[in-house]
């Protein structure tokens, strides 16, 4: 099989294209023939080796897919041959064909599009757990979002706005911010315009997925809010004060998707909970830039950029 893969960390340049062998697969796996790819800013950390990555030789990228099942282990009870899958923490994805754990498939929808699934998923589920699990935000609270254009910006700001909480956020530029008012965002600001002077102390909840805006969060925040930092898109968060934090009842939260997804029910529940607000159209998000999957250079360079809006997907051909 074709795959994307690197032999040592570094810059985009370690990223190679070819034939390796194809996975093999135990009794309780299914063998999915990749359709969409998913890249992450995780990849990115991975590929630099800032991150946890699956041992392989040579490494091979990627957590996450959509794809059609091809052969299925003598032990697999829920599914077929021909079945579409979703999967968001499998590794080895930046290839032609995936083993993938039984559990950790997730039926794909019959009424969602399959390109959007594959756009949703990771970011999606992402967005899910930061506002049902971390910020509980009530009907009416104010709330931040840094990279509201992002993928998972776009998903978490319409979920929020859907859920009936007031979201306000910043982007990089006057085209991203256009397109977040459009997605119902109370309030967007374009970075460095000085729109901060106004709004400290003044949110409930800033969600931080940027990480070198952790300190501007905690300022943004009125006594007793909470930071949600899950993520270090802009470089790696400064030192905070702990004591200056307590003195107003501040805190920070912190959240990994993994360790939300920790069986099948809870893909199942999480990802029928996301899949409605698509179903009922209270979230649309901007269509995926595509690469071929022999492209991956290409996209890794896209996403660290900053240019990009939305998910980005790699394709085998
Ligand atoms: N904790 C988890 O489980 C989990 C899961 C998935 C993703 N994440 C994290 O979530 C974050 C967003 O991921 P994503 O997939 O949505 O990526 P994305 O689509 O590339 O969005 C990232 C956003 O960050 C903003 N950004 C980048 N550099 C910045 C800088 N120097 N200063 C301010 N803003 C900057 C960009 O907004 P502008 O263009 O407007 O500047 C961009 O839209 C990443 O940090 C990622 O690692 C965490």
């Amino acid at each position: 099989m074709k795959a994307l893969y690197f032999e040592s960390f570094g810059s985009s340049d370690v990223l190679q294209y070819g034939e390796l062998p194809e996975p093999v697969i135990a009794n309780k796996e299914l063998l999915v023939q990749m359709e969409y790819i998913g890249l992450n800013y995780a990849d990115i950390y991975r590929r630099k080796g800032n991150y946890h990555i699956e041992k392989h030789i040579p490494y091979i990228n990627g957590y996450e897919g959509v794809g059609t099942v091809v052969e299925i282990g003598t032990a697999v009870a829920e599914y077929e041959v021909g079945d579409k899958v979703l999967f968001v923490d499998v590794p080895f994805a930046n290839a032609e064909l995936v083993a993938v754990p039984e559990e950790k498939a997730i039926r794909v929808p019959k009424t969602i599009d399959i390109q959007l699934i594959a756009s949703i998923g990771l970011q999606g589920l992402t967005a899910d757990f930061l506002a049902h699990d971390l910020g509980l935000n009530g009907k009416d609270e104010n709330v931040f979002v840094h990279g509201i254009s992002g993928g998972v910006g776009q998903i978490l700001s319409q979920m929020l706005t859907a859920d009936g909480v007031k979201v306000y956020g910043v982007t990089s530029t006057e085209e991203k911010q256009q397109l977040a008012l459009n997605q119902g965002a109370e309030m967007v600001f374009v970075r460095n315009s000085g729109w901060e002077s106004e709004y400290h102390s003044f949110f409930d909840t800033v969600y931080d997925g940027v990480g070198s805006t952790l300190l501007e969060s905690t300022s943004l925040l009125k006594n007793r809010g909470k930071v949600v930092f899950f993520g270090m898109a802009g470089g790696n968060p400064p030192a905070i004060d702990f004591i200056q934090l307590l003195s107003q009842s501040k805190s920070i939260l912190t959240g990994d998707l993994w360790d939300y997804l920790t069986s099948a029910n809870q893909r199942k529940e999480r990802s029928a909970r996301l899949f409605k607000y698509f179903e009922e159209e209270k979230i649309v998000t901007s269509p995926p830039t595509i690469y071929a999957l022999k492209e991956g250079k290409q996209a890794h360079e896209h996403l660290e950029s900053g240019k990009s809006i939305g998910k980005i997907l790699l394709q085998p051909s």
